[in-house]
């Protein structure tokens, strides 16, 4: 079963299969959003809403473990998920699709591991899932719109965004996009075996990248001029 994670804005995936069923599933980290069994050509596909459906759960505050568990409770073996980002580059655009193949993580008071009481250090050294990428830029070439082929995902804390001073710090460290919803969760999957993939949707230049001030109102409008593209890209990698 290949699991779906829908960042902000990605929720009518649910509308292009076929509704089995929706429940709520019970972690031993408390519950998961209700997650919709959908059935998309012969494909099982299970979609959970990462910040539950209407968007009142902030990046810092979602129960990322009982996210993961969940998806893995219900035998799945490979996870798509979205994420918006801001952009660090001038040539990565607002408008723009990324399959990030590394990470940078600056968040700092996430509960980050299933592993508290035993020592598991999981590798990273290919912390993204090479064959979902390949799958999902395959994808990509029948849906309109760019698509990036890797790049470093920075993960912040959030909820604010950040600052300038942030900004040229990650670009120096070889930061492409940065955004608040990626991480634990690409290395939770790992923990559970799991093969994870992101697409990442540009929504915004990063602060200082452009002049401009970042609104969540720029956020949103960016990401609802793109949904289509983004629900056809997966649509397409999840029946390729
Ligand atoms: N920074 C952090 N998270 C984000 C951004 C940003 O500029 N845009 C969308 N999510």
């Amino acid at each position: 079963m290949m699991g779906i994670i829908g960042g902000t804005g990605v929720y009518q995936i649910v509308e292009m299969g076929e509704l089995k069923e929706k429940k709520v599933l019970n972690t031993p980290f408390g519950e998961s959003p209700p997650v919709s069994i959908l059935k998309f050509e012969d494909q099982e596909v299970a979609f959970l809403p990462r910040h539950r459906e209407g968007h009142d759960n902030p990046p810092h505050m979602i129960n990322y473990r009982a996210n993961i568990y969940a998806l893995k409770m219900l035998g799945a073996e490979r996870i798509i998920a979205t994420n918006a980002v801001g952009s660090l580059d001038e040539s990565i655009k607002p408008g723009d699709f990324l399959i990030p193949d590394d990470f940078l993580d600056f968040t700092r008071k996430r509960p980050f591991t299933f592993y508290d009481d035993r020592a598991v250090h999981v590798d990273v050294t290919q912390p993204y899932c090479p064959q979902m990428a390949e799958t999902i830029i395959s994808a990509g070439r029948g849906v309109d719109g760019r698509l990036v082929k890797g790049g470093v995902y920075v993960c912040t804390e959030g909820p604010r965004f950040e600052t300038p001073a942030e900004i040229r710090m990650f670009h120096q460290m070889g930061g492409t996009v940065v955004g608040m919803t990626g991480l634990p969760e690409a290395v939770l999957a790992r923990e559970l075996e799991m093969c994870y993939a992101s697409i990442c949707m540009i929504s915004n230049f990063a602060a200082s990248v452009s002049t401009e001030k970042i609104t969540i109102d720029e956020v949103f409008e960016i990401l609802d001029e793109k949904k289509k593209e983004l629900t056809r890209l997966i649509y397409n990698s999840i029946i390729s």
